[in-house]
């Protein structure tokens, strides 16, 4: 399917569908109390058996029926992407039978070293990396005592290595946990081509215990951050930007703001997002997937893309711009970061 023949689909609000995220795996090597706290995913909890992952025939079928819907960018995420065995294989599987322009992955980037050199050999375009703090304690507290800072600084080197550029970090912000660390984040990656970006800390899923109280709003860490080092506001690459982006005045380089509690970008939303199951969300804060398994086992292209293109047109998901108005605790659960992969 060519750019030329894809058929568009516009939700209720208006908004094509764009962007897809395709979580190939709902385990993670992490277990950061904020998405995956230990006391509720201990070592042996029951995370979907591979028998009911998504196989990677399956995730071809799909990626090509969003594609004939417009779709041409796709990020890869988990839980931990990574450990989705032969990964690899599965990006040049996209890149060889899908006309994706760009395919980018999120990882924790613990495994990155192992595995940044064969994914660009497969044909991946970008890495996000997350990473939440460069103080080895802290680190060590917000991964829940799993992680290695240094494994996961030889990963980011291994990526350059590998031929990634400009490779954005995501830094998620939870005041008295990582917030003093901020400017020592800044400085570090200032005059690199790395490109931080801060995420409010957001009420996804149930098991985190969200509170209100923990976000600190991005205005607040601009404002200190351009208080050091002066900063200019950048224009969007592209309509729907998630990051509000700024560049230091002195030409060190570049970092953003996804600002979901304090100035939500709902408006702009073109993303779906399917579990490692087969789920398709039509919001991060969704409490339903519609399972796309009974399509993808018929051979019927068409009935797979009439199937998505409905559930699109039947969107109207704002849950951000609505968040101040719903009850604090809603009846039913949301899904969770981990299975949907952020
Ligand atoms: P590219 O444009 O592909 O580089 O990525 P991006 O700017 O969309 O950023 P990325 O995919 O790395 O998203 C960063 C984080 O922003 C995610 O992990 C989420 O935490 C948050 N985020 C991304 N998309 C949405 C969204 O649609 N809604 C909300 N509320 N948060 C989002
Ligand atoms: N709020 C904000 N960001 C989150 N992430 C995971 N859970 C949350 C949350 N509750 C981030 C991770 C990672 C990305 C996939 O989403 O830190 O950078
Ligand atoms: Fe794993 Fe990412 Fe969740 Fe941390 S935020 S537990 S690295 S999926
Ligand atoms: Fe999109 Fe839902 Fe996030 Fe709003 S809250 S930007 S609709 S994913």
């Amino acid at each position: 399917m060519t750019v030329e023949t894809a058929q568009t689909v516009t939700d209720r609000l208006g908004r094509p569908l764009r962007d897809l995220r395709l979580s190939v795996i709902d385990t993670c090597n992490f277990r950061c109390p904020y998405c995956m706290p230990e006391s509720e995913y201990p070592e042996h909890h029951d995370f979907l058996p591979a028998s009911e992952r998504l196989s990677f025939d399956d995730m071809i079928r799909l990626v090509q029926a969003f594609e004939s819907l417009g779709v041409r960018k796709l990020r890869i995420t988990g839980g931990e992407p990574l450990l989705r065995k032969h990964l690899p294989e599965l990006i040049g599987r996209l890149r060889r039978e899908t006309a994706i322009e760009d395919l980018a992955l999120t990882t924790n980037g613990l495994l990155l070293k192992r595995f940044a050199q064969p994914l660009k050999a497969a044909g991946l375009d970008r890495i996000t990396l997350s990473l939440d703090s460069l103080d080895p304690a802290i680190f060590q507290r917000m991964t829940g005592g799993r992680g290695s800072l240094e494994q996961v600084l030889e990963g980011l080197d291994a990526a350059v290595a590998a031929g990634f550029d400009a490779i954005k970090i995501n830094v998620m912000v939870q005041r008295g946990v990582n917030d003093a660390g901020v400017l020592q984040m800044v400085e570090h990656f200032r005059h690199t081509p790395h490109v931080l970006r801060f995420i409010e800390y957001m009420d996804v899923g149930t098991e985190n215990h969200w509170q209100a109280a923990q976000v600190v709003p991005a205005r607040e860490l601009l404002d200190r951050i351009a208080a050091r080092w002066p900063l200019q506001a950048v224009e969007e690459h592209y309509r729907g930007e998630v990051a509000k982006r700024y560049q230091f005045e002195d030409g060190a380089g570049e970092i953003g703001f996804i600002t979901s509690i304090s100035a939500p970008f709902c408006g702009d939303c073109t993303r779906a997002r399917i579990s490692t199951d087969g789920r398709l969300f039509t919001c991060l804060f969704a409490q339903q997937g519609k399972d796309l398994r009974p399509w993808l086992r018929q051979t019927d292209a068409a009935a797979l893309r009439q199937a998505i293109a409905q559930l699109w047109q039947q969107r109207g998901d704002r849950y951000s711009e609505l968040r101040e108005r719903l009850p604090e605790r809603l009846p039913g659960k949301k899904i969770e970061m981990y299975q949907i992969g952020g």
